[in-house]
């Protein structure tokens, strides 16, 4: 018999806890939540001002579970904006319409209404997180989702004395919607971010933050977990803390072969749980987090801070800040995600597909549109195989179990129209793309591999890849072009790394593997804002299985109508 407990959240936040201690032990439990989104005034950066959050907190509530837990979400939409909630990397096994993606597994809960997700969560554990899927509102829509293991499970690595979670995020002083309609209406990308932010604060390099610092008291000699989630819209982050080391031991909710740095690099969508051990001389340290950008692309290149500081130290000591890797620094990046391998032991194996169904290669280009009404007569696009993937205006999800025809076409190409040296020198010639709603389909239970081409089209840039619905196997990467005779016979088919977003490497490529064993309609897409929105997208469609075991389930009832 399952329990329910239901989580009711006070104005405090317990943003630093005791290992399980909020979790009851025992077999599954039922978790409900009660998700209100609303706008709420917020204070940062000397501007007081109104913000659409979950239960007026920002970031919005953890949600706690255990592998094997149901999670029972409803959210209820007060806001004046359409929303969708993206439970960050949770598999959902035959239930995408509880993924969240708006317009590709539900149509937005518009406002005054509730959509109640209905989470089973299957063997995983670890660091996820929520957010919000439509337009950039998950710029304040988000909040982390902490997996315990198994009751008596433990972790595969010594147990930390306490935990705390480091979401990074990205600011704008004015409204986030107004600052994309903007860039849209000029075919320009929108504004840059005022600040980034830990834990919801930009820390004290800001102006007027001196109350918007986020602060974690250590006991000296003590170990602790950090859950760390990329939450910022357009920025790859680097991440240290001042004289402490970095012990990584998960990505993604998977385990890693522990590996010690001083720095980690972590693509907005992505988690990394570290170990840090507080063993210095009792002080205060400055936590930072910055971008990496190695493409000539302008970022907003501001540190954000929060501070590491020891019990009995008064906040009158000035923190050091850590040396992070330069903001272009391509060496460390690439050297960093070489450094990451799955666990791969009996109880948590690397089930990677050695023989391959599928073989896919899709080329990442940035392109020009015309557009009359825009400020040049052009607009900023984007595209996979030369294709700028349009929204369509019912459910891809729903369009696909009810059989509607004209919603979208099964014909994305396996490959891209035409092959050129695509990280040659910069193509700023015919930067066209062709459009449409075109998804691949897939088997089910096939395995894929997927070759992500980075492209010099207007410039070549590192791009964060997300799909839903799956986890995959990161078997390669490289600089230049995919070769696809000699680069195969160096994938690590034994302990890659196992994660559901991977940065692709600027100006080179990224091969993934993955087992089409969940049916229904995933999402893929680069997790750049900026590129979602200029229609870096598409989605597979993966079959059912022979029997309704192993098909997609049937609609819940109050899912939001178009
Ligand atoms: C929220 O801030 C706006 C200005 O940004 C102000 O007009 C409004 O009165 C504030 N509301 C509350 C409840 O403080
Ligand atoms: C969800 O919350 C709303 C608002 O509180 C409530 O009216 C509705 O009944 C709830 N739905 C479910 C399924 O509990
Ligand atoms: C959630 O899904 C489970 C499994 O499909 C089902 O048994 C349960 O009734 C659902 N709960 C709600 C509140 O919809
Ligand atoms: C974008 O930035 C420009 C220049 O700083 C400013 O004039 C404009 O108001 C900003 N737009 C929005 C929507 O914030
Ligand atoms: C951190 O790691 C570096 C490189 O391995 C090492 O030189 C340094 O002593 C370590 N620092 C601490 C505080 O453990
Ligand atoms: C950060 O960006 C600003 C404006 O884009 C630029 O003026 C400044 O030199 C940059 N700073 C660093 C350290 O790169
Ligand atoms: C990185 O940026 C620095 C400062 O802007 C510059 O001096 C250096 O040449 C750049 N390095 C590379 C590899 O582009
Ligand atoms: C568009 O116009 C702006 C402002 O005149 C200019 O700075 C920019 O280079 C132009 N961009 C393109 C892609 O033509
Ligand atoms: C592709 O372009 C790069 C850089 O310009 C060049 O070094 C390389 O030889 C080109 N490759 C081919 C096959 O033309
Ligand atoms: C993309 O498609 C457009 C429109 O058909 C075409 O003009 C352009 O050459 C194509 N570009 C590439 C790189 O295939
Ligand atoms: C999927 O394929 C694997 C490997 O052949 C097999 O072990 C598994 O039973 C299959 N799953 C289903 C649901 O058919
Ligand atoms: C909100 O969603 C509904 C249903 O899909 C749609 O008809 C409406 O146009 C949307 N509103 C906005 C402002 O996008």
């Amino acid at each position: 018999m399952a329990r329910t407990i239901t989580f009711c959240w006070g104005s405090a936040l317990l943003f630093i806890y005791f290992v399980g201690f909020f979790l009851n032990s025992g077999e599954a439990a039922i978790k409900t939540y009660q998700f209100d989104v609303k706008v709420t005034n917020v204070s940062r950066l000397c501007h007081s001002k109104p913000i659409v959050t979950v239960n007026g907190m920002f970031p919005g509530p953890t949600v706690y579970a255990r592998e094997g837990d149901t999670l029972v979400v409803n959210v209820t939409n007060h806001a004046k904006y359409n929303m969708s909630i993206h439970w960050h990397g949770l598999k959902q096994y035959r239930n995408g319409w509880a993924d969240g993606p708006v317009y590709i597994t539900q149509c937005p809960i518009m406002t005054g209404h509730s959509y109640t997700y209905n989470i089973t969560i299957t063997a995983q554990r670890g660091t996820l997180w929520w957010h919000a899927h439509i337009f950039w509102l998950r710029a304040t829509v988000y909040g982390a989702i902490v997996i315990m293991p198994k009751e008596g499970a433990g972790f595969p690595f010594p147990q930390p004395y306490r935990e705390a979670n480091i979401v990074l995020g990205e600011w704008w002083n004015n409204d986030v919607e107004d600052v994309v309609k903007q860039g849209n209406k000029l075919g320009l990308p929108p504004n840059m971010s005022d600040a980034h932010t830990i834990n919801g604060k930009p820390g004290p390099l800001f102006p007027c933050s001196e109350k918007h610092t986020y602060a974690l008291e250590v006991e000296q000699g003590k170990t602790y977990l950090l859950r760390i989630i990329n939450a910022a819209l357009n920025d790859e982050l680097f991440f240290a803390i001042a004289g402490h080391n970095l012990t990584v031991v998960e990505i993604d909710a998977v385990y890693t072969k522990p590996f010690t740095t001083q720095a980690i690099l972590i693509a907005p969508g992505q988690t990394t749980n570290v170990l840090v051990q507080a063993t210095q001389a009792p002080g205060r340290y400055f936590m930072a987090a910055r971008p990496f950008m190695d493409a000539p692309v302008s970022v907003d290149n501001k540190t954000a801070t929060a501070i590491l500081q020891y019990k009995g130290i008064p906040n009158s000591v000035q923190p050091v800040l850590p040396q992070l890797p330069a903001l272009n620094n391509t060496a460390f990046a690439l050297n960093y995600d070489d450094k990451l391998r799955s666990l791969n032991t009996a109880q948590f194996p690397a089930n990677v597909p050695l023989k391959v169904d599928r073989h896919l290669f899709y080329t990442i280009g940035l392109g020009i549109n015309p557009c009359p009404t825009c400020l040049n007569g052009t607009q900023l696009t984007a595209s996979l195989n030369n294709i700028t993937f349009v929204m369509p205006k019912i459910g891809l999800l729903q369009a696909h179990f009810f059989n509607t025809k004209g919603v979208f076409t099964t014909d994305f190409p396996d490959r891209p129209p035409t092959s050129f040296n695509f990280t040659g020198a910069p193509l700023t010639a015919n930067l066209g793309t062709k459009q449409g709603t075109r998804l691949s389909k897939i088997a089910f239970n096939s395995t894929v591999e997927l070759v992500l081409q980075d492209t010099n089209l207007l410039t070549v840039e590192s791009h964060p890849f997300h799909l839903h619905g799956y986890n995959f196997f990161i078997v390669g990467s490289g600089i230049g072009n995919f070769d696809p005779k000699k680069d195969p016979a160096t994938f690590n088919l034994v302990d890659p790394p196992e994660r559901n977003t991977v940065g692709v490497p600027t100006g080179g490529w990224t091969a993934i593997r993955f087992r089409a064993d969940n049916p229904g309609v995933w999402f893929m897409h680069c997790h750049l804002e900026l590129h979602t929105s200029w229609g870096l997208k598409t989605a597979f469609v993966v079959e059912n299985g022979k029997d309704t075991d192993h098909s997609v389930m049937p609609p819940p009832k109050d899912l939001p109508p178009c």
